[in-house]
């Protein structure tokens, strides 16, 4: 077979209506060039996996990672691209959703010396097909944010699914790719340490004929988790910066209902008290399923255990809470402020750490 010279890696989960469609889209398309399929597929129920190993045996140049008890899109990719040896790696979705013709032209880009070719929807004549007015809103949103990320290597797309990079960036940046999540192109980016010079190839996002989208709003989460991940990761544990962020919503919701029920409605303190850190527990349970956790959420009976456990544990976390905070008030005479927030403080960590343990462990 000689030297592949293009890996093109391709994560699944549940694509086994297009195994077949994909790969005879990528050898007229790949004509002239050595290259391979290596599918990284995450045991889909559907029998993605098995589909491509029956291809596998009669084509050499298809392969197949089957990992089981995992789930994730950029782990997936990035282990896919640690099992190629060749000097070029592309990435696209086993959906057909992109444009695999552009990939000789990915190719010579990079023989030209790039470091990375993306696939745009967002420049030349790309587009987005038949996306909702909602969806268009949330990508360009989303690219904003990214290249406010990216100070040195901006793109028209770097929410983009769609790239080939050489071998040389790869083990640059390997080390330091976030394993969960889906943002894998701008995460590449903003984990380069240098300026990359970055191609851009057109092309025009495709309707999935087969199969369903599996990126929901945990997407969200994730996203916003790379971004402070890639601000202040450095300096505190991005997922701890998320928990305190979602606690101060917990906060304003807890502020709003007491000001509500106590002074609105009348309702005695204590029990507008109970009410309100009640649902502020709830709120601070929601959120953090979706953004803190959100590359593993907790699902169904997993989610109402979970939630009992997380109201014990905040429940727990309120007693250091009340008495540091009344000891610097009351023996340290310190500013009320001061003894709230220091108090608020150490139940915060306490909420993190004991949580993450117990009820989001992997
Ligand atoms: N191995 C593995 N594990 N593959 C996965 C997983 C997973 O957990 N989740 C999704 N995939 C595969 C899908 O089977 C598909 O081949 C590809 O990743 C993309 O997933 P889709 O569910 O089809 O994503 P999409 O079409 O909604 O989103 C696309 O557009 C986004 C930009 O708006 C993708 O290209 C995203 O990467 C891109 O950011
Ligand atoms: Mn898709």
């Amino acid at each position: 077979m000689g030297n592949v010279e293009l890996s093109v890696i391709i994560p699944t989960y549940n694509e086994h209506d297009n195994v077949r469609p994909i790969i005879a889209k990528l050898e007229s398309a790949l004509e002239g060039i050595n290259w391979e399929a290596i599918f990284v597929d995450d045991d889909s129920p559907d029998g993605t996996a098995k589909e491509v190993k029956e291809v596998g045996i009669e084509k050499q140049n298809i392969k197949v990672l089957h990992r089981i008890g995992r789930r994730g899109l950029s782990s997936a990719c990035i282990e896919g691209m640690h099992l190629s040896t060749a000097k070029y790696m592309a990435v696209i979705d086993g959906d057909m959703q992109h444009d695999e013709t552009r990939l000789p032209e990915m190719l010579e880009c990079m023989r030209e010396g790039a470091d990375i070719v993306i696939g745009t929807r967002y420049a030349g004549d790309g587009g987005t097909g038949d996306w909702d007015v909602a969806r268009i809103g949330m990508s360009k949103f989303a690219t904003f944010l990214g290249n406010f990320l990216l100070r040195k290597n901006k793109t028209s797309d770097p929410m983009s699914g769609f790239f080939m990079l050489g071998r040389g960036l790869f083990d640059e940046v390997n080390k330091k790719l976030a394993s969960d999540g889906f943002k894998i192109l701008l995460d590449i980016l903003a984990s380069a340490g240098r300026k990359l010079n970055v191609k851009e190839v057109s092309y025009t996002f495709r309707t999935r004929e087969f199969g369903e989208s599996k990126l929901s709003l945990s997407v969200l989460g994730d996203f916003a988790m790379l971004l402070i991940d890639k601000s202040v990761g450095k300096f505190v544990p991005a997922r701890l910066v998320m928990f305190v962020l979602v606690g101060l919503v917990g906060l304003m919701a807890h502020l709003i209902i007491l000001g509500l029920f106590n002074r609105l409605f009348g309702i005695d303190f204590t029990v507008s008290q109970i009410i309100a850190t009640t649902v502020a527990i709830f709120c601070n349970f929601y959120f953090n399923n979706i953004f803190t956790y959100g590359s593993t959420p907790l699902k169904g009976w997993r989610m109402g255990v979970g939630l009992v456990l997380f109201f014990f544990i905040c429940g727990i976390g309120a007693i250091p809470n009340v008495l540091l905070s009344q000891y610097l008030y009351f023996t340290d005479g310190l500013y009320w402020m001061v003894a709230g927030g220091a108090g608020l403080a150490v139940t915060a960590i306490w909420n993190y750490t004991i949580s993450s343990k117990l009820v989001w462990r992997k």
